[in-house]
């Protein structure tokens, strides 16, 4: 494990799984570059500097990134965090609702992945942390476009970690199952509803009213528990795994999705694993 202390930058740090990242940082004795797109309660600190971020600006993401390099001369672990969901099918889903969840789940991460990878080649290394979901292995109906946003994010971090391991920089996916923030909750957006598919709706959430209500909390792991998680995985040098479970649902959700595929899969006797 390394306990050195390093330079974090973390999106979407308002609130949700990003403030909790902010706290386990900042407790580990590292420095933090918190990015937030408006108010925030974020804690005064000598080794936090909170700047301001819409993930959905490729050209604030290059400056944010450069001015998160300049205020201690390095970023060690770019986590990208920022995201949210959308409930609709995909015959629901307007144009706006397709680039704006693209634009925040799939494109920020880019831009900023593209933004810090100079740095870090450069500094020698580096971490880029993508906070996935199991909804990156499999699916759901009314969350296809969710899933879309961060199958896309896998896509491009699988390809890219094995471009700039050469580098010295790691690429992790993390994977959370549900959590306990304000994600499923008023975070949550919802595209137009079609009567059509009202029964489907009723069948998967108990309603066939969107937006639901916003409610209490969904339960699930804890915030603080994912941020120790993805704390520990970073700071575990030997632990070089792309994907990254989190919480104790997450394991059954990802086995679910895999044995979907592979029951397509064997229907071909080519298929043969191992
Ligand atoms: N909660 C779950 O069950 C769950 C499960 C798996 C994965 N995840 C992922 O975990 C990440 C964190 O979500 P959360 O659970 O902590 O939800 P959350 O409490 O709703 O927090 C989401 C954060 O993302 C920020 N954000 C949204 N759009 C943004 C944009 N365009 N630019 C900058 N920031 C933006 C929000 O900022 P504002 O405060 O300004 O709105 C907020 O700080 C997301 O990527 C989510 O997909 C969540």
């Amino acid at each position: 494990m390394s306990s050195s202390p390093q330079t974090w930058m973390i999106t979407g740090a308002g609130r949700g799984l990003g403030r909790a990242l902010v706290e386990a940082a900042l407790d580990a004795g590292h420095t933090v570059v918190a990015t937030v797109r408006g108010e925030h309660a974020l804690p005064d600190h000598d080794r936090l500097t909170v700047m301001t971020l819409d993930v959905r600006d490729r050209v604030a993401a290059h400056d944010t990134v450069r001015r998160a390099a300049e205020w201690r001369g390095r970023i060690d672990v770019l986590v990208n965090n920022a995201g949210y969901g959308l409930i609709g099918a995909v015959e629901e889903a307007s144009e706006e609702d397709v680039r704006a969840i693209m634009d925040t789940n799939l494109l920020g991460p880019l831009w900023l992945s593209q933004a810090v990878i100079p740095i870090m080649r450069q500094q020698g290394g580096g971490h880029i942390v993508q906070i996935s979901t199991v909804g990156a292995v499999g699916t759901m109906p009314m969350l296809g476009l969710y899933n879309s946003s961060k199958w896309g994010l896998e896509a491009f971090s699988e390809a890219m970690a094995a471009e700039v391991r050469r580098f010295g920089i790691r690429v992790s996916l993390i994977e959370p199952g549900a959590l306990d923030t304000a994600w499923a909750g008023t975070s949550m957006r919802f595209s137009a509803p079609s009567e059509v598919y009202d029964e489907q709706r009723t069948e998967l959430f108990g309603t066939a009213e969107v937006p639901w209500p916003a409610g209490e909390s969904g339960g699930g792991t804890t915030p603080a528990d994912a941020a120790a998680a993805v704390l520990e995985h970073v700071a575990s040098e030997d632990d070089r795994r792309l994907r990254v479970l989190v919480g104790d649902d997450a394991p059954a959700q990802v086995a679910a999705a895999l044995d979907l595929r592979r029951h397509d899969y064997e229907h071909d006797p080519r298929f043969v694993v191992g």
